[in-house]
């Protein structure tokens, strides 16, 4: 199994991966490549269901080959907590976090230096805020 079906994987457990024929978009795809290559983060922002996961999929399997280390595909929990975050990077990842050390440290150490696409999928619901507050 190569490093694409690992990132594939998860992107279809997600449900943001079909294997339906992926439609137009080329304009953007390659818009999406020309910002990658200027910058190292890169958020893609718009509602839900508008083609932002299938579109992040689609450029980083075009782009694979570029990133020695792997292309990752990273789906966090609707309302993620910022350890939730840290052990949902690592076990993507395949890095297994010991007890004795900060986390995100551990993280940090394991992605220094390392050429990796990672496509984080992220989902922002409405009402997120007022639900979070202690205040009620
Ligand atoms: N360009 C496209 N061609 C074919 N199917 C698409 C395309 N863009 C999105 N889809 C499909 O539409 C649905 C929603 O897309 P998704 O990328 O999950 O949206 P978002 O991440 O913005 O919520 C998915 O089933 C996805 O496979
Ligand atoms: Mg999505």
């Amino acid at each position: 199994m190569g490093k694409q079906s690992t990132y594939l994987a998860a992107a279809v457990k997600d449900g943001s991966f079909q294997m339906t024929e992926f439609i137009g978009r080329q304009e953007i795809i390659a818009e999406t490549r020309r910002s990658l290559e200027l910058t190292r983060l890169l958020t893609l922002v718009g509602p839900g269901g508008i083609g932002k996961s299938r579109l992040a999929i689609e450029t980083a399997a075009e782009m694979a080959s570029r990133f020695r280390h792997g292309v990752y595909f990273i789906p966090l929990a609707p309302v993620p907590t910022a350890d939730s975050v840290v052990q949902a990077f690592a076990e993507e990842i395949g890095l297994s976090l010991a007890t004795n050390e900060e986390p995100l440290e551990q993280l940090l150490d394991f992605l220094r230096g390392k050429q990796q696409l990672l496509v984080v999928a992220i989902l922002i619901e409405k009402g997120h805020r007022e639900k979070a507050s202690p205040s009620g």
